[in-house]
Order: C-alpha cells, then sequence, then structure tokens
C-alpha cells in the first residue's frame, strides 16, 4: 500500500467515526515565538486542548506536514527523516481510551491490513511521585482486542530490563509513555498540558538479527530499543493533566491527540525496514541513482548520503513552498543547511570529475518531488518555479564559495580550529558552523566552539543562539506580555496598512515576552514621519479602550469580511477571527486563533525599536509595549 492510499483511508476512517477533516497547517507557525517550525500535529491545536471550542466541533483529523530539524544529524538510518506527514485525530473533550484504541486497532488491522501477529504497544506504568496511576485501561484494552483476533496478549513490565518476557503489551516509564510539548513531566512550565500515551510499533520479524549486530547487542532487546528491529508506527496521547504549581491537575475534560507517522505506516505496510524504499523517495532515488551511476544501497557510506540528499531536498521542497528562503537567520538558516549539506553529501557520491557549473542535481531531484507530491499538496505546482529557482541557486552560490573555503580549510588542517578560523570560514566562505564542525569531525579535528561565539559576536551568530533556545517541540508562549503583543501586533499591522498603502500584508511573525517582530512587504524605508504617524495610531488605539473580540464564523464570511490572513495558509471551512472593535465596524479584523487581551487598555504605551530590510521587498519592524 502506497503512503497517499494510506493517507486516504485514514481521513476517510475517521471521517466515518463523525471527525471533520481539516488541512494541514504551513510548516512555519504563525504567532508561535518559541518555535521554528511545525513538528507535530498537535502543534496548531493546543488552545483546543485547554479549553477554547473547536470551531469545526470536538472530533477533528488531518494530515500534517511535520518538520524537526533537531533531527537532521539523525538522517542517514533507516528510519529518521527531518520532514515527515503527522496523521492525527482528536477528541477536544469527547472520545476517549475505549474508542481511540479500538478504532486504531480497527484501522491498523483492516484499513491498512497489517498482521497484528507483528505489532505491539507501549502503556504507562505510572508514577507514585507525580500521583499518576498506571495506565492498565489501555493495557487491557489492548489485551482484548488482541485476544478477539486469536493472538495471546500477555502484558509485562520492565521491558528495559527483562527483555520481551514472550509479551505484546509493555508499559514503560515517562521517559517513554507521556508525551508533552516539551517531553517528561519534569520539563513541563506551568499551564502546559500533557498525559500518558499508548504506543503502538510494528515489528520487522525478519530483521531480528538485526540486534544482534547492533551496538545494544549486550542488553535485551525490548519494542523501545534503538537496533532498528521496532519502529513506532503511532502514539495516542491522553491529554488530561495541565501542569500546576504544586504539580498536576486534570484539564476540564480529557482529550485525545494522536499522531502517526505516514511513511512509517507505508514501512509497516510494505514490511520494509528502510524508510526511503517507500514510494514517496522512489522517483527522487531514481534521479540519485542515474546521476550517480550507482544503485541505492552499493555501500555505506553511499546509502548514508542517498538518504540525507533525499531527506534534506524534500523538506527543502516543502519548507520553500511555505514561504521559507535561505538566508543566515532562523528558518532561513535551517533550509540553508539542508541545501548545503545535500550539496556535500551529493558530491561524494557523483561526478566531483565533472566542471562546478555541470555538478548541480538538486534542482532535477526537486522536481520529482513535486511530481511526486502535487497531488495532496497543489501548492508544490504553482510554487514549482520559486522552489526550483532557490535551490539551484543556492546550491550554485554555495559550490562557489566551497571550492574557496575547502582550499581555505585544507590549510588550517592539522590543528584544532580556534574560533576565529571558524568565524572566518563562515563569514568569508559561507560555511555554515555546523558544516565545519562537520568537516572538522570527519577531519579528526576539534573545535573551539565559545571561542567562535564570542568571535561571531554579530547579529548572524545571535540569530543563531536565539533559535536554539527556543523549544524543540514547539512551546506557545501565552503569558500575559506575549499576549498583550499579540494584540499589538494586530493593531500594528492595521496601522501599516492605513499609513503605508492597504497592499501592505503581513509575511512572517514572531513575538515573544520582550517584543513583537512582524515582517511585511514594503517597497522601501520607511521615515521617520512614516514611523511616528504608525506609533501614533497604535497608541491612540491603546489609550481608547477598545474591546478585542473573537468570532467563529464561516470561511467564506470571514474572507467577504476582507479578515486578514496568513500568506499563502489553507484554512478550515469555520475559522476563527479577532476583531479590535465590534465585528461589525472593527478597527482590525484578523483570522486568528489567539490568545488576545480583553481591551487594548490593557497594553501599555507602543514603541517601534527597529525598522529594517530582511529580503527585497519585505521589511521587518520590531517593537515593544513599555
Ligand atoms: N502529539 C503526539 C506526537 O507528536 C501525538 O500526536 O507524537
Amino acid at each position: 500500500m502506497k503512503a497517499g492510499e494510506i493517507r486516504k483511508k485514514y481521513l476517510d476512517f475517521f471521517e466515518k467515526q463523525g471527525h471533520v477533516i481539516v488541512p494541514s497547517a504551513p510548516l512555519v507557525p504563525e504567532n508561535d515565538p518559541t518555535t521554528l517550525f511545525t513538528g507535530s500535529g498537535m502543534q496548531p491545536m493546543l488552545q483546543y486542548f485547554l479549553g477554547t471550542p473547536h470551531p469545526l466541533g470536538k472530533r477533528v483529523t488531518d494530515s500534517q506536514k511535520s518538520f524537526r530539524s533537531q533531527d537532521i544529524e539523525e538522517v542517514g538510518d533507516n528510519r529518521h527523516t527531518t520532514f515527515f506527514e503527522m496523521l492525527g485525530n482528536w477528541s477536544f473533550g469527547d472520545y476517549f481510551k475505549a474508542e481511540q484504541i479500538s478504532w486504531m486497532f480497527e484501522f491498523l488491522t483492516k484499513e491498512v491490513g497489517l498482521d497484528p501477529n507483528n505489532l505491539y504497544v507501549t502503556c504507562f506504568r505510572g508514577n507514585d511521585d507525580l500521583e499518576i496511576p498506571r495506565d492498565t485501561f489501555s493495557a487491557e484494552k489492548w489485551q482484548e482486542l488482541f485476544s478477539g483476533k486469536g493472538i495471546g496478549a500477555e502484558i509485562a513490565d520492565f521491558p528495559e530490563e527483562n527483555g520481551m518476557q514472550g509479551a505484546r503489551i509493555f508499559y514503560y516509564n515517562e521517559k517513554k509513555n507521556w508525551w508533552s510539548r516539551v517531553g517528561v513531566p519534569g520539563n513541563m512550565p506551568e499551564g502546559e498540558p500533557g498525559g500518558p500515551d499508548t504506543e503502538m510499533f510494528w515489528d520487522f520479524g525478519i530483521e531480528r538479527e538485526l540486534h544482534e549486530k547492533s551496538q545494544w547487542k549486550d542488553e535485551p532487546c525490548h519494542v523501545n530499543c534503538d537496533c532498528g528491529r521496532f519502529v513506532e508506527i503511532g502514539n495516542n496521547v491522553f491529554m488530561e493533566y495541565v501542569k500546576t504549581a504544586s504539580g498536576f491537575e486534570k484539564l476540564p475534560k480529557p482529550n485525545v491527540d494522536f499522531g502517526g507517522g505516514l511513511e512509517r505506516l507505508e514501512m509497516a505496510a510494505r514490511n520494509n525496514p528502510d524508510i526511503f524504499h517507500i514510494d514517496l523517495f522512489d522517483s527522487a532515488l531514481a534521479v540519485l541513482e542515474e546521476e550517480s551511476g550507482s544503485k541505492y544501497g552499493a555501500n555505506e557510506k553511499q546509502t548514508k548520503a542517498f538518504r540525507v540528499i533525499l531527506d534534506h531536498m524534500r523538506a527543502a521542497v516543502f519548507l520553500i513552498s511555505d514561504g521559507v528562503t535561505p538566508s543566515n537567520t532562523d528558518q532561513g538558516y535551517v533550509l540553508r543547511r539542508l541545501i548545503r549539506r545535500s550539496v556535500r553529501f551529493a558530491d561524494t557520491i557523483s561526478h566531483k570529475h565533472k566542471p562546478i557549473d555541470e555538478r548541480n542535481i538538486l534542482g532535477a531531484i526537486a522536481e520529482a518531488f513535486i511530481q511526486k507530491y502535487k497531488g495532496a499538496y497543489p501548492e508544490l505546482i504553482t510554487q514549482s518555479d520559486t522552489i526550483i529557482n532557490e535551490i539551484e541557486q543556492e546550491e550554485k552560490r554555495f559550490r562557489m564559495t566551497l571550492e574557496r573555503g575547502l582550499k581555505e580549510f585544507n590549510k588550517l588542517k592539522g590543528k584544532s580550529l580556534s574560533g576565529a578560523d571558524v568565524a572566518l570560514l563562515y563569514q568569508t566562505f559561507g560555511f555554515p558552523f555546523e558544516l565545519t564542525l562537520e568537516i572538522a569531525g570527519e577531519e579528526g579535528m576539534t573545535i573551539d566552539e565559545e571561542g567562535f561565539r564570542v568571535a561571531m559576536d554579530d547579529h548572524r551568530a545571535l540569530s543563531r543562539a536565539g533559535s536554539e533556545k527556543k523549544f524543540k517541540g514547539g512551546l506557545a508562549d501565552t503569558t500575559e506580555k506575549t499576549t498583550r503583543l499579540h494584540t499589538a501586533h494586530h493593531l500594528l499591522l492595521k496601522a501599516l496598512q492605513m499609513v503605508l498603502g492597504p497592499e501592505v500584508h503581513q509575511r512572517g511573525s514572531n513575538i515573544t515576552q520582550e517584543r513583537l517582530r512582524i515582517d511585511f512587504n514594503y517597497g522601501s524605508k520607511m521615515t521617520e514621519d512614516q514611523k511616528k504617524q504608525v506609533e501614533g495610531i497604535v497608541n491612540e488605539k491603546i489609550k481608547a479602550g477598545i474591546e478585542v473580540v473573537r468570532t467563529e464564523m464561516a470561511l467564506e464570511e470571514a474572507e467577504k469580511l476582507g479578515a486578514e490572513h496568513e500568506f499563502n495558509a489553507k484554512y478550515p471551512e469555520r475559522v476563527s477571527v479577532y476583531s479590535v472593535g465590534p465585528i461589525a465596524h472593527p478597527f482590525s479584523l484578523e483570522f486568528c486563533g489567539g490568545p488576545h487581551v480583553g481591551n487594548t487598555n490593557e497594553l501599555g504605551h507602543f514603541k517601534i525599536q527597529k525598522e529594517e530590510a530582511v529580503a527585497a521587498g519585505i521589511r521587518r519592524i520590531k517593537a515593544v509595549l513599555e
């Protein structure tokens, strides 16, 4: 079964169970200051677990484009990718464990046709200190379902120490069977929702010998072992707790958050433990084989290079289609790194003998992905020129700097690299820090990282460090300070349109507790007078004490009202809009999930700190509330 078919079957199945299908949110989240990328299906849904009603009801399902930059280094084994599609279904205070587990069993065994003999599951062991009990309900529900198929399903504890014990259902602690956006309970800030989960694993069976060959051979194999015999194919999170100052409290209503890797489901359906063998990669893989004149899997080094290029180029295609362009900060920096790593790995498998201007192959690989995904993601076709162009330009640029940089690098060989050396490679030859680190690692050299940071005390290094500080899993900060800046952001956009013209729209946004940032389309630097006017309008609206109102309405209606919306975003049939002022004659009206203050008089004094260019035709404002 191909991924496209699994995606469709999943959405149809959950639609039959009363869920509304919603489109994937973009890979670059709007109004979420703490994360660069959408890394899971639940991220855009956060507020609905905490009690805001979802405009489409209590049952929602989707296939969410997801990107995890923290996995860049992991790519190269048989199952890690940075980009993936996460199938998701959610109960916002509606059904709970019994329904979810039964539906999952039915979906996996009947719809996808997986042999239940190769399915294993895990549940939460419980933790007395946290006062969260063992999830015996889920374990017994699974047992009942397996028994219904005539399959023995013993429940066992401590698989980490005692191995499989002939069982099928296992208890693990909160490191494995607890889910929140920031991981284990101890990491969760106050107000963050989370809960125990039950995960499903596929056993590749024939690959049992993998464990014997792995570095874990002296420890017992179990479903969460990293040897590659098992792969997790889905996670049912029972979001029923919220972190408080003293521990955990139950949320007003329990929720279900299911996330399953589409690609991994195809691996299970094919019973092939190599994710790069699934159909979504096949045409791009064929391009690589053609270009390199070698079959995938020829040797270890070539296998890794193929995997890195396939993963990174697929991610690059989707990131560019969501508006990211290569740059030295934030999302653009990650994209640049993906493309530049691909170039490096491409050169290890092919045509180094070719003249430099004939080596470019990334455009052809991107084209293969666009063709493969165009049915499910038609925006790839409308954006295909931009995607190919950005990738080809970046590849060309990097090849030129790579040639020069490697020469310089070779001169430095044989010693450890000082901070100044690394900074020189970055500033003069465009070597991203991680690239230098990788090349140095290959050459057995060390790097003075701290020295590099000192040497690079300019805005590029700072912005990179800033993005590292952000939460990996994507914590939307909903503190009072951030919320106030969010409302100020709406006022600012409207004021910009009044001063600079109605064709000004938002092209990016990032709000922290300290400041707001907005990117918008405008051709020239703003004058001092324009900035003063904008500040004046925002402060006047703050003083006027205008109410901020959330309204749910049909997408069509919101569009008719001319509500501001995200560049490139797709919306469901019902949307949430925020108006500053009454919805009938608002000062500002935006598609937005919130949160916002109740009245503009809560904001304080608004001040623009900086106005600058970020790209051709795109300006950026940073502003604060004092
Ligand atoms: N939030 C869970 C995950 O990302 C399940 O959707 O794994």
